[in-house]
């Protein structure tokens, strides 16, 4: 199956409640090419994992959504998330070190979050015939509700950093994996994804519907969920149903 790759057609727009929202609306309502962006300055709703807000201030990070037209089976659907949080780890991996992904799809430096990444399917029977894959990418903000556990760019490298370039290089990079998904390499992906997956073999706390434990990450799964050693069983965990300890 050979998909077209990225034409570079842009919205950018002032503000937006969320830039998912349009893109999807873009898809209902018209024909956009493979990797339309939604960009904007603001988002008044914003959203994120968990039925979150995504909170950015105005001007000062990236949030945008790519939209992906595909014709991938809904069990392969946790590819899309490996994909979208490759793209942006490779791009941070130029500027910072510390770079990692934790499951599903954030990104974290040195144990902060600085990236949080939205997919929202369109299915046809048992296929993902499109995605918006919504990322925000905290770029010159410096100031966090949660500072212990949020950074960006800035608050790393003490500077401001170019928007646009960033921009460009997430969008390059997820071109290169959107295409190697649908040349259906998939090893690859599962791969790089999990040398960079946070706590790989690592003991961490956790909590369940059944309390808090600890554990050991031995992977994600081809379907995404979460497979913890746990008093020396494999437990598969789904995002919904599993928190780390520390909360990020
Ligand atoms: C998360 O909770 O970590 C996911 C956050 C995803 C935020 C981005 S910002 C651009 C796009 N539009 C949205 O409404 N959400 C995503």
């Amino acid at each position: 199956m050979i998909f077209e790759r990225f034409k570079g057609v842009f919205h950018r727009l002032e503000e937006v409640d969320s830039t998912n929202t349009y893109a999807l609306q873009l898809l209902k309502n018209s024909l956009p090419s493979q990797g339309t962006v939604v960009i904007t300055e603001s988002q008044t709703a914003g959203k994120g994992q968990r039925g979150n807000h995504w909170k950015s201030n105005t001007g000062e990070n990236l949030t945008f959504s790519v939209i992906l037209l595909s014709d991938i089976e809904i069990k392969n659907a946790y590819y899309l998330s490996m994909i979208c949080a490759l793209a942006v780890h490779r791009t941070l991996m130029k500027y910072l070190s510390g770079v990692e992904i934790k499951w599903p799809n954030d990104i974290l430096v040195d144990g902060k979050k600085i990236a949080g990444i939205l997919i929202e399917n369109q299915i046809r029977g048992n296929r993902i015939t499109s995605s918006v894959a919504g990322i925000g990418l905290n770029v010159n903000q410096t100031h966090f509700q949660s500072e212990l556990t949020a950074c960006s760019m800035k608050t790393i490298c003490g500077k401001d950093m170019d928007r646009e370039t960033i921009f460009q290089e997430i969008y390059t990079n997820l071109d290169f994996y959107f295409a190697r998904l649908t040349e259906q390499n998939t090893s690859l992906i599962s791969r790089r994804y999990h040398d960079q997956l946070y706590g790989l073999d690592k003991m961490l706390q956790f909590e369940d519907a059944g309390g808090s434990f600890s554990a050991i990450i031995q992977g994600v799964d081809e379907d995404g969920k979460l497979k913890l050693m746990r008093d020396g069983k494999i437990f598969r965990y789904a995002l919904k149903e599993l928190r780390f300890s520390v909360n990020l």
